[in-house]
């Protein structure tokens, strides 16, 4: 059964403003701006590349994913942000070192002009950092309404239709969700306070979701994951996503882990480890802002193999993450996984991943999908969690009471029967006992 769903045109300009614009939101916009000049592909974006099948195999459709259901186009995005820096986005992507000197020449100009708005900051939620370029104000609500005039601004200035948010700024210290948390009036209340356990993250959140704006959260730390601004959220309509872009390791771990257990073999242990020298990095060598990253990588392998059904294979599992920081390596992470599996009556066996890889390169065209399915979802009426995007994360925001889903491959079946039913096509689940439905 299939039902219409309205969707409006992605007609005009879309903005896009990360709060924070370091290596990721940097490499995301040169990126797209080297896309659109054609000297570069939209690798690792499913929005720009995928494809989805619609209907019986038989019929043969597989229209690209940007061909089938209405998104913005490249050629009408347009990109802000916040930074605690006053660099222009070419001078933040010259010092991440992510993308080559001679393609960020050749993007000067565009990138040049970029310049951060000044952030919502405090230092006691991100203790290695240090910047100038910040918002002050006597309370923590005015602050917030300098962000929505920051947006006001932004999108009168460059004619934009419509407005998302990506956080990319650093990981903030962990916080755990309280009463301040709790509801739309306490957060209000705390905001007006000042209250500790509103990190700049909220803020911005709160900000983008009381005017309507679709917020992804593209760290560990709790900014839209709370049952206030969940509330929020549903009382202006906008769809919320979050939370830690799956990049390197997690995304290695939610492809393998359903894998195995698929072929119900045992896992006995799981260490992975990262070394990496970039300012993300250096940030989450500090243990209060590990904490947020530990939790948010750790509940991964426990949901997949859900050890309380399955005890002969993983009531023991021993799972640990380390992050190190290590300034010669850069941005190009090293994550190893050393993994003890067993088989056939218990006999054991070894799985060892090194991942030489590239931490930004892996999150710019996630920063691009979120921007542009939150988009759709906006203009399709959609409003708070949006599920469908767990894909995208490492540690998906979900409604209260449910569990969230990690493995990736029926992540991406929900990613593409919510398109499927938005565009107004049969959802396909592979299951169909007729041959030709499979
Ligand atoms: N690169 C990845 O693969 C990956 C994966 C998952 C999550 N993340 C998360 O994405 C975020 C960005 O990563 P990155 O590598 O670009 O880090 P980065 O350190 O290069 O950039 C973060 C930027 O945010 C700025 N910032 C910090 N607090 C801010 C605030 N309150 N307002 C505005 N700007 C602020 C910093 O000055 C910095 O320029 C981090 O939280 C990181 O943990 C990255």
């Amino acid at each position: 059964m299939t039902t219409e769903v309205s969707v409006k045109p992605a007609k005009g300009r879309l903005g896009i403003l990360t709060p924070g614009l370091g290596a990721v939101a940097t490499t995301f916009i040169a990126g797209t701006i080297a896309i659109r000049k054609g000297i570069g592909k939209p690798i690792g974006s499913y929005s720009q590349m995928g494809t989805i099948r619609l209907g019986k195999r038989t019929e043969n459709r597989n229209p690209l994913v940007k061909d089938f259901i209405s998104l913005a186009n490249l050629d009408d995005v347009v990109f802000g942000g916040w930074d605690i820096y006053e660099d222009s986005v070419y001078d933040a992507a010259v010092n991440a070192n992510v993308l080559d000197s001679k393609l960020l020449d050749q993007l000067k100009d565009e990138l040049s002009a970029i310049k951060p708005m000044s952030a919502v900051f405090d230092k006691h939620y991100v203790k290695k950092l240090d910047g100038k370029h910040v918002k002050t104000a006597a309370t923590k609500m005015e602050l917030a309404e300098a962000v929505m005039e920051d947006i006001r601004q932004f999108k009168e200035a460059n004619d934009c239709e419509r407005i998302v948010m990506v956080w990319c700024g650093s990981t903030e210290i962990y916080i755990r969700e309280s009463e301040v948390h709790s509801s739309v009036e306490k957060l209000e209340q705390g905001l007006r306070e000042n209250h500790v356990d509103i990190p700049p993250s909220m803020i911005y959140a709160y900000a983008a979701i009381k005017m309507g704006i679709p917020y992804a959260n593209g760290a560990p730390n709790l900014s839209c994951d709370t049952a206030a601004l969940v509330e929020l959220a549903k009382q202006h309509n906008t769809p919320i996503a979050g939370k830690d872009f799956k990049t390197g390791q997690t995304l290695m771990k939610t492809i393998l882990a359903p894998g195995l257990k698929a072929r119900s073999l045992g896992i006995s242990g799981w260490f992975s480890t990262n070394i990496l020298g970039n300012r993300d990095g250096e940030v989450l060598d500090d243990p209060d802002n590990f904490k947020s990253k530990e939790v948010s990588k750790l509940g991964v392998l426990e949901q997949i193999l859900e050890p309380e059904k399955h005890p002969d294979l993983y009531k023991d599992l021993y799972h640990k993450v380390r992050i190190n920081y290590y300034p010669p390596h850069g941005d190009n992470k090293e994550g190893w996984d050393n993994i003890d599996i067993f088989g056939w009556l218990n006999y054991p066996m070894q799985i060892k991943i090194d991942f030489l890889c590239r931490d930004s390169i892996l999150a710019a065209p996630i920063v691009l999908d979120l921007a542009i399915f939150l988009d759709l979802a906006s203009r399709a009426g959609l409003s708070g969690i949006q599920e469908w995007l767990s894909f995208y994360w490492k540690s998906p925001q979900i409604a209260e009471g449910l569990y969230p889903q990690h493995d990736i491959f029926k992540q991406f079946e929900k990613l593409k029967n919510t398109l499927r039913h938005l565009g107004g096509e049969q959802l396909i689940t592979h299951l169909g006992l007729d041959y030709y439905e499979q």
